[in-house]
């Protein structure tokens, strides 16, 4: 099979580094080039090969087809920028051009609600981990008109440490998250809820988001348990996720919880759906897990690439 030729910007961060494995084992990709920072120079075992990082400055973006951008916020447009200017194809994990963050003009990665938009696309803004969980979980009942207008949904969500990125922090210690849990960004601010507002605003549903992120004492994986006020009682509450969700392979709806180890290293996302018992608002309880490296972030990016240069979707990707 003739490969295609695509690279990786930000390749030695944790979501960069998921990325080299997957393309290293992707049968219809290979790797052009692995570029970091602070890491260049340095070789590291990315899946079954050995990757060397490369300056970002000297990484020939002429040499891939499509580059990845695993840079942090902030800095990562400029270099998208870069990418088109070399008249090359890029998908941005960064929340620089996702919905909700200033000029927005890429179609959102969001595979399973957007892939029409996204086929032959130059550029694609890849969703944030907690938003890929939480949006899934929420476009069913949305575009069903089941959320009660008006009405707050409350997200509680858990991440492993992997999702605050390579550079280290005291409070990410390893002393100071074992055993322990805890919540951060609390107020309704975490920088998430404008991607998370814009999309279900632009699904046309007028509802408040209010989202509490937690810290769980494991590398990788999301829970987010999310309640939401319906506009009626519903007799099976996973019928609209089934319906809306017919046919994906990276979809999985199930009467049982979901829980990490169910999702772990996997580019799915599962989740669960429940009524709750004596609420005066009929209330639905959805429960979604995913890998935030994976279909959070990495294994997403590379879905959206498949969907792009016109490969199966499916295709490198760990089911
Ligand atoms: N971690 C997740 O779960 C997750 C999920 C979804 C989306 N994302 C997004 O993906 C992006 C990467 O996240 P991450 O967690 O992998 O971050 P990270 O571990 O901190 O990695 C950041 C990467 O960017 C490189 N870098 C930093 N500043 C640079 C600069 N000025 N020029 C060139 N390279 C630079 C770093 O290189 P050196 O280390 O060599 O300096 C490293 O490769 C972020 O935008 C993040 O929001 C992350």
């Amino acid at each position: 099979m003739h490969k295609i030729p695509v690279g990786i910007l930000g390749a030695s961060g944790y979501a960069g580094r998921e990325l080299c494995a997957l393309v290293s084992g992707h049968p219809g990709l290979e790797l052009a080039f692995a570029a970091a920072n602070a890491q260049r120079g340095e070789t590291v075992r990315a899946g079954a090969r050995e990757v060397t990082f490369v300056a970002a400055d000297d990484a020939p973006l002429g040499a891939a087809e499509l580059v990845f951008s695993a840079l942090p916020h902030g800095a990562s447009a400029a270099w998208v920028a870069r990418v088109r200017g070399a008249g090359k194809r890029a998908v941005d994990l960064s929340a620089d051009l996702r919905p909700g963050n200033g000029d927005h003009t890429a179609p959102y990665g969001l595979t399973e609600a957007n892939r029409a938009v996204l086929k032959g696309a130059e550029v694609v803004a890849n969703p944030g981990c907690y938003p890929t969980a939480i949006l899934m979980a929420l476009l069913p009942l949305v575009e069903q008109d089941l959320v009660r207008p008006g009405a707050t949904i409350v997200i509680s969500a858990a991440s492993g440490v992997t999702g605050a990125g390579f550079t280290p922090r005291p409070d990410l210690l390893f002393a100071e998250v074992t055993e322990n849990y805890n919540a951060y960004g609390v107020g309704n601010e975490h920088r998430h809820l404008n991607e998370m507002r814009a999309v279900i605003a632009a699904a046309g549903c007028d509802v408040d988001l209010l989202f509490t992120p937690h810290l769980l004492p494991v590398a990788r994986g999301i829970l987010a348990t999310i309640t939401v006020p319906l506009v009626r009682s519903l007799d099976d509450p996973l019928a609209p996720f089934r319906r809306h969700w017919a046919g994906e392979p990276f979809v999985e709806v199930t009467p049982l919880p979901p829980t990490l180890h169910d999702v772990t290293h996997r580019n799915v996302v599962r989740m669960s759906a429940h009524v709750a018992a004596q609420m005066r608002t009929p209330t639905l309880i959805v429960l979604a897990a995913i890998d935030n490296l994976v279909k959070g972030a990495a294994g997403q990016a590379l879905q959206n690439a498949n969907v792009v240069l016109g490969l199966d979707e499916p295709l490198g990707l760990p089911a």
